[in-house]
């Protein structure tokens, strides 16, 4: 009899044991789909902030190549006189320039120098420059002079003074003309960021200088181009689309300092550059062509920003004022899109790119909720007729909601704390399906700097699940902003996904968390359901019908363990893949000098023992599961 009760109680508290192992359970039915996920849900955002382009993607080395102080006046900013020997030069300003766009240039003026004892100016770049062994630079500039016949031009190690890479270039007398050179550095040198650029001459006389270039290898080799580090880091997040040219960008302070785009294209002597509303000049040298290759390059659609007559110190432009930016509106679309017998489209065709791009979405104007006299309702409405009435396949996006005239989609933006994030998860889950689609055109989870530490990753994955829970609602997404140069002064708003110097760049544990996801994203919502999961747990579950995947994304972002009985339905008995992220604590992160301290790691695990899942606490899990 006892040994029948002890049996008993033995089977009792073996119910009891599973039961308790299964009270933290999270179902998933493979085969009850719930909705469609959106093939274009993550992409990329961009806009010129932290030293984006300039002193970042756009490979210029140079820094102020035109002469130019914030603004339109004139400037010798990072540039200097540089005299050999006993050399003397005096640098000023020029009141001619090649082109009616830089109307100004550099006068150089030498009193004193031989071939031994050149003289000239030199240039610091973008906090140094990057420079690397058997590598070779590209050069150009506009000169006029009836002094020299040659300029030298150098690469030099600004701790040794070390020529790294030199180079002649013949100059023809008389007026404004081209110039091109390339400079090879030699195989025993080390790559350095400490490094200079000058241009020299051997004799006393005047000349005037404009638009001093110097590009490194770029990525697809194009001119003009893109650092090949930051788009391959790019690339590996396969985003689907571009938003651009802002942000703010697109704005500028003032109506006169907005995207004007018209003024960004055809060759760089043709482009006045402009002042950007976080501080400093853009060369604009990252022009609305070059979005366009950069879009190109990384198989992503363009998401085009129409300047919509707000600028950030609250200018707003309304009535008949309003027409001439509607038709840059217009034309931009049409140089974008149009085909080579319409005006912007031939122009397209002669700047090397016949073949229209692909575009589906024009979004008008930028935190438009921020004009506080209330003219986006007739901005919107206005602009939306018009690239209605004559382009009606394009979806329009609205900065806020507007009641006169209903746009395709609305842009939401969220710049949060993680708990924050983690009490958002459920804001759209509920949201009427019936009106615009939405496009989250700006997202981050704040902490960390100048990029994001392993507890942003955290809030930034959480935010992701729900992303993918609603992406029948939520179309588009894109991290914001994507880039900071992390030299002193290089970063005008903190939290930014890619930091970089002239030389180097690395990736946020945010990064890896939106690779991750990006990267695993299903074509279908499936049912799960959970019970007794810890508050700060959070996941995905979508499948993709063609490769027969399960996609699990866990998000655990206690810093605790959370036991997890994983009821899965329909799955192979095969193995499973799991891309792991963890972080010791929230403050963990990865940095310029340890770019590596987080980033995924891949294994395998027989599904067979996937019934008891342990996720580690501050940790991302993806699990592909093969299904039947
Ligand atoms: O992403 C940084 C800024 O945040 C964007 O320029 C603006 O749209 C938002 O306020």
């Amino acid at each position: 009899m006892k040994t029948i009760f002890s049996m008993l109680s033995l089977a009792s508290l073996l119910v009891a044991t599973t039961c308790s192992a299964h009270a933290q359970q999270l179902k998933v039915d493979p085969t009850s789909l719930v909705a469609p996920v959106s093939p274009t849900l993550y992409g990329l955002m961009t806009e010129e902030i932290n030293y984006s382009y300039d002193a970042g993607l756009y490979a210029e080395m140079l820094r102020n190549r035109t002469f130019t102080a914030p603004g339109k006046g004139f400037s010798l900013n990072y540039w200097r006189p540089v005299m050999h020997g006993n050399s003397l030069v005096k640098l000023g300003q020029g009141d001619h320039g090649p082109s009616a766009a830089l109307p100004k240039s550099a006068d150089v003026t030498v009193t004193s120098a031989s071939p031994q004892d050149l003289a000239g100016l030199g240039n610091e770049g973008y906090w140094g420059m990057g420079v690397r062994p058997s590598t070779v630079y590209q050069g150009s500039f506009y000169a006029t002079s009836d002094a020299f016949d040659a300029a030298q031009v150098r690469l030099v190690d600004d701790q040794t003074g070390t020529i790294l890479a030199a180079s002649s270039v013949n100059l023809a007398k008389g007026d404004w003309k081209p110039y091109r050179f390339t400079l090879k550095t030699g195989g025993d040198m080390k790559a350095t960021s400490a490094a200079h650029f000058e241009m020299l001459f051997d004799h006393p006389g005047q000349i005037s200088l404009q638009l001093i270039s110097l590009f490194p290898p770029t990525y697809h080799n194009r001119p003009n181009g893109n650092r090949p580090d930051l788009m391959e880091m790019m690339a590996a997040m396969h985003p689907q689309f571009l938003r651009f040219p802002g942000g703010n960008y697109v704005e500028g302070n003032t109506v006169e300092e907005r995207f004007n785009w018209k003024e960004t294209i055809g060759p760089l002597v043709g482009r006045p550059t402009h002042r950007s509303p976080w501080g400093y000049q853009s060369t604009d040298g990252m022009g609305l062509l070059e979005f366009l290759y950069w879009c190109e390059d990384l198989h992503m659609e363009p998401v085009l920003a129409v300047y919509a007559g707000y600028s950030l110190r609250g200018e707003h432009v309304t009535g008949a004022a309003l027409d001439p930016h509607i038709q840059d509106a217009l034309d931009e679309i049409e140089f974008v899109a149009g085909d080579t017998k319409t005006k912007w489209g031939h122009l397209r065709e002669l700047l090397g790119h016949p073949a229209p791009f692909t575009l589906h979405y024009i979004e008008i104007g930028n935190e438009d909720f921020f004009d506080k006299s209330g003219s986006y309702e007739e901005r919107f409405s206005r602009f939306a007729s018009a690239i209605r009435a004559k382009y009606p396949q394009y979806k329009l996006i609205a900065t806020t909601p507007v009641k006169q005239s209903k746009p395709d989609l609305i842009d939401d933006h969220y710049y949060q704390s993680p708990e924050e994030f983690f009490n958002l998860v459920h804001k759209y889950d509920k949201m009427d399906r019936n009106g615009p689609k939405i496009f989250v055109g700006e997202w981050a989870t704040r902490t960390g700097s100048p990029t994001p530490n392993f507890g942003a990753a955290l809030g930034d994955a959480a935010w992701m699940t729900s992303l993918e829970r609603n992406s029948d609602l939520i179309l588009m997404s894109c991290y914001a902003p994507l880039f900071t140069n992390v030299n002193p002064g290089g970063m005008q708003w903190s939290t930014d996904l890619l930091g970089y110097d002239a030389l180097r760049a690395y990736a946020s544990p945010a990064y890896y968390a939106q690779v991750l996801f990006s990267n695993h994203l299903g074509d279908h919502t499936v049912k799960t359901t959970a019970a007794n999961l810890g508050s700060r747990f959070f996941w995905s579950a979508t499948v993709s019908k063609t490769t027969k995947v399960l996609h699990l994304k866990l998000v655990n972002a206690s810093d605790t363990v959370q036991p997890l009985h994983l009821d899965l339905s329909g799955i192979k008995d095969g193995q499973v893949k799991m891309y792991t992220l963890h972080g010791e604590s929230r403050w963990a992160t990865n940095t310029i000098e340890q770019p590596d301290a987080i980033h995924p790691v891949e294994t395998t695990l027989p599904a067979s023992k996937l019934s008891e899942h342990n996720v580690a606490g501050n940790t991302i899990e993806v699990l592909d599961i093969p299904l039947i």
